[in-house]
């Protein structure tokens, strides 16, 4: 791939870390599991966090069995590769730890400086951020060439990409690892500057962003879907916010509009619609199926127009 450098210069991986165990990072470490078929590691703060990571694991495991895609003993090697824990010192022996904490630099430095004494001093570590800098993330690092950033879209299974992040820091030795292991996921890796937002998020934010404002301007939320409809993208812009989260999409505008103030709405009203997931109707697996019939009241009352 493009800017990859010399796979050789790789390092091989033979156990995954994640650091959360929430819905991102248990995507995350199903998909290393299935995919490298290496151990993996999930933590959080609290044992109650990793239990319910791992029962959402060992929930999509069952259903690729009952789908077919995994026999029963596949299965079980799967979920003899899972192992959850509240111990950072397990990181020990992980040559990948990626991070899929709360989208704030201040949390995401704290963790990585939690567990850089306890890594190996050439074990490679990436963030999931979305829009910060991956720079900074990095700035507290005692070994900041071993960052990168690898980002991943939502649903993590499906999803096609990933954006990996250099900063000035970064070493070839790390690069070369994240595009190896991008390649092992069986996803397409392109090299992105360390810009917020990225190239994926960036596009988003404006979308999301002027969906949101024509909706301020009265164009009812049927109406907007609708009109995106021509440019053929496989989901429509509000069904696309309620997939990555209301919340999530809310904190991507903030940091764009931080960011780039001249370009993107400071859209407090964007905070008032994260509030709302009601407006959605949803089937058993969680996947929207059309708006509530008062939701255009719901978002209204939301948007104060
Ligand atoms: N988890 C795991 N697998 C999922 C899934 C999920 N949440 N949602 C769908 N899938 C799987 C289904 O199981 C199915 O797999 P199968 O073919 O093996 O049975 C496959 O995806 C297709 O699903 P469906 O047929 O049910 O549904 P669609 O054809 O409508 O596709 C979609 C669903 C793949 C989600 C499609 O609508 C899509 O591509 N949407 C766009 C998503 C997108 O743009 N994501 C990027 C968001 S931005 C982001 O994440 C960045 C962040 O930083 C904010």
């Amino acid at each position: 791939p493009v800017g990859a450098p010399d796979k050789a210069l790789a390092k091989k991986v033979t156990k995954v870390g994640i650091i959360g165990a929430g819905l991102m990072a248990s995507q995350f470490a199903l998909l290393f599991v299935r995919k490298l078929q290496v151990p993996v590691l999930i933590t959080d703060l609290d044992q109650s966090r990793v239990d319910k990571g791992l029962a959402y694991i060992n929930d999509e495991i069952d259903k690729l069995e009952a789908k077919g895609r995994l026999d029963g003993d596949a299965a079980n090697r799967l979920r003899a590769l899972i192992h959850g824990t509240t111990d950072k010192t397990e990181y020990a022996d992980c040559d990948f730890v990626i991070e899929a904490v709360f989208e704030e630099i201040g949390v995401k430095q704290q963790v990585f400086a939690e567990i850089e004494p306890i890594i190996a001093e050439d074990a490679i570590l990436a963030t999931n951020t979305s829009s910060l800098s991956v720079e900074e993330i990095g700035a507290k690092l005692a070994h900041p060439e071993r960052l990168v950033g690898f980002h991943f879209f939502n649903p993590v299974a499906v999803m096609p990409l990933i954006e990996i992040v250099k900063t000035p820091a970064t070493k070839d030795a790390a690069l070369s690892t994240a595009f190896v292991v991008a390649r092992g996921l069986g996803k397409n890796a392109v090299l992105t500057a360390d810009a917020p937002g990225f190239v994926v998020n960036r596009l988003l934010a404006k979308v999301f962003g002027e969906a949101a404002r024509a909706l301020y301007e009265g164009t009812p939320l049927l109406t907007v879907e609708k009109a995106f409809e021509p440019l053929g993208l496989p989901m429509k812009p509000f069904q696309l916010i309620d997939l990555v989260g209301w919340k999530v999409a809310a904190h991507v505008q903030d940091t764009m509009a931080n960011a780039f103030p001249e370009r993107f709405y400071a859209n407090a009203n964007f905070h008032a619609l994260a509030e709302l997931p009601q407006v959605v109707e949803k089937d058993k697996a969680g996947r929207v199926t059309g708006w509530t019939k008062d939701a255009q009241r719901v978002l209204k009352d939301a948007v104060g127009s």
